[in-house]
């Protein structure tokens, strides 16, 4: 299975393809927001992808429209929720982490 590392503490472990990078991220035990439950509406799971990004399911419309509204996006960001594990390996940025 692929891995997922985070940047902010180098934790790594591995996500099943197919599975939103919010629900690997939870069961992992990382404190994540996710005040809409991952519907896209909330934009607090918002994260950056700083390796792996093209692995990853492609954004859709309900995604793209919510991080127009958001502060500080990048290049590089994404919904947890709505980012999809790909086949090869990634990278975040916990960019709410405490
Ligand atoms: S949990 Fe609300 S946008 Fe992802």
């Amino acid at each position: 299975m692929p891995l997922l590392t985070i940047q902010n503490n180098g934790k790594t472990f591995e996500v099943e393809t197919g599975k939103s990078l919010l629900s690997a991220l939870l069961a992992a035990g990382e404190s994540i927001l996710h005040k809409c439950d991952g519907k896209a509406e909330c934009g607090s799971c918002h994260i950056a992808v700083t390796a792996g990004r093209k692995t990853l399911s492609k954004t859709q419309r309900a995604e793209n429209e919510k991080l127009d509204g958001i502060v500080g996006v990048s290049s590089n960001s994404r919904l947890a929720c709505q980012a999809m594990m790909g086949t090869e390996n990634i990278t975040v940025e916990l960019l709410s982490f405490v």
